[in-house]
């Protein structure tokens, strides 16, 4: 087996969750965990190993525990799936991220995460807004979204807000990320809702907030987080000088990750080809076989696309040395028409001002 050398991450999913949110369209499950967290963990601990020439001798980069809920999980399954890896697998440097949702969160289960070998926590609070929180159907209230965050003190760590949410106005905007601030969080991700197919917000009638009242809400995030020292590196992401996710930069780099759990999908290079591939949806299916699915060989055509979608999301561009391929000379050919175009810089991989404002015209020049 011969060493591949592209930086590998480690995508983990844990699909339960205590509700379905009307917004989400992500694989999850609302059976009770009882117990199956521990089945779950030997079936991944089995993919793992299963994968040895995907992997190809290379350790991994990062480890994303993500969910559905991965903070409904026992710490014991957490740690008997880390426990597995951590010796031919894991280095002192691995970025190792577990999501949680606030109603799992205390400062002695964030102890016990940290002792079992995860040393950052992302946390989805969506909003400090009552009223905001109810229109997302959440199953957590303002009381234990500060409480969780607060328990988050001196830990390495991000928190998830949504945007465009119903009933939100640039002043209750203000006030959720006012919040994240005053916490000292070192790293924010900011989503506007999206309103996906198959969800229960699908079918609804919504009353959102309008293009203007997005525009402002845009403006205010811009303005108060680059005031506070923090940094947009990415679309919807924001850190503070050194705490950029490690995990995402890798799927926008074009690193290659493996995905293992019910549902989660891979994207691996060698020297001849880059697959993408997944693992099947059904838990207990899962659990049974860890097969892979909809394998499927990335053609010369859709890389020049799939290229542009994740590395121009990086705000301020890349050097060639920190993507993972040889850009194919298709690619620059595109790219030199969004040069000449005013949409992408020359001294690097990336976009300008004008580039980053129309991203998704922008990526059209490599269809
Ligand atoms: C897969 S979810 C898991 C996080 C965790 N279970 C939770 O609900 O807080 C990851 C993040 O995606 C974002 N998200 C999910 N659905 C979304 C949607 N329809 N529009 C915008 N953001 C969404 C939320 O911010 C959420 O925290
Ligand atoms: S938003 Fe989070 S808690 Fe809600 S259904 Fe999706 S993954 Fe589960």
């Amino acid at each position: 087996m011969s060493l591949n050398k592209i930086p590998l991450s480690l995508y983990v999913h844990l699909p339960w969750c205590e509700i379905q949110c009307p917004y989400c369209d992500f694989s999850i499950t609302t059976d009770p965990v009882n117990g199956n967290d521990a089945k779950l963990a030997e079936a991944i601990i089995k993919d793992i190993s299963q994968s040895k020439d995907l992997i190809a001798g290379r350790k991994f980069k990062t480890v994303y525990f993500g969910g559905g809920t991965p903070s409904l999980a026992s710490t014991e399954s957490i740690k008997h799936i880390l426990d597995s890896i951590k010796n031919r697998f894991l280095s002192k440097e691995t970025e190792i991220t577990l999501e949680m949702n606030p109603s799992n969160v205390s400062e002695g289960r964030i102890d016990e995460l940290l002792i079992a070998g995860i040393n950052r926590i992302s946390l989805g609070i969506q909003s400090y807004n009552n009223q905001e929180l109810q229109a997302l159907g959440r199953n957590h209230d303002k009381e234990s979204a500060i409480q969780a965050t607060q328990a988050l003190q001196g830990i390495n760590s991000t928190i998830d807000l949504i945007y465009g949410i119903e009933k939100q106005t640039p002043k209750s905007f203000t006030a959720n990320l006012d919040r994240v601030i005053q916490s000292n969080i070192n790293h924010l991700s900011l989503y506007q809702l999206t309103i996906e197919p198959n969800t229960i917000y699908y079918k609804k009638e919504l009353e959102l907030p309008n293009e203007e009242e997005i525009e402002k809400i845009e403006l205010i995030a811009e303005d108060l987080l680059e005031k506070n020292g923090y940094k947009q590196y990415e679309v919807s992401s924001w850190s503070k000088p050194g705490y950029e996710s490690q995990h995402n930069m890798n799927y926008w780099q074009f690193g290659d990750f493996l995905g293992v759990g019910p549902g989660s999908h891979s994207k691996i290079s060698n020297e001849e080809e880059i697959i993408r591939f997944r693992k099947i949806k059904p838990l207990e299916g899962y659990i049974q076989n860890q097969r892979s699915t909809d394998l499927k060989k990335i053609s010369d055509n859709d890389l020049d696309m799939d290229l542009a979608m994740n590395l121009l999301r990086i705000k301020n561009g890349l050097q060639p040395q920190d993507i993972t391929i040889k850009l194919p000379a298709s690619f620059l050919k595109k790219y030199q028409k969004g040069i000449d175009e005013g949409l992408l810089l020359e001294d690097r991989i990336g976009t300008t001002q004008k580039g980053y404002r129309f991203l998704n015209e922008t990526i059209q020049l490599f269809f």
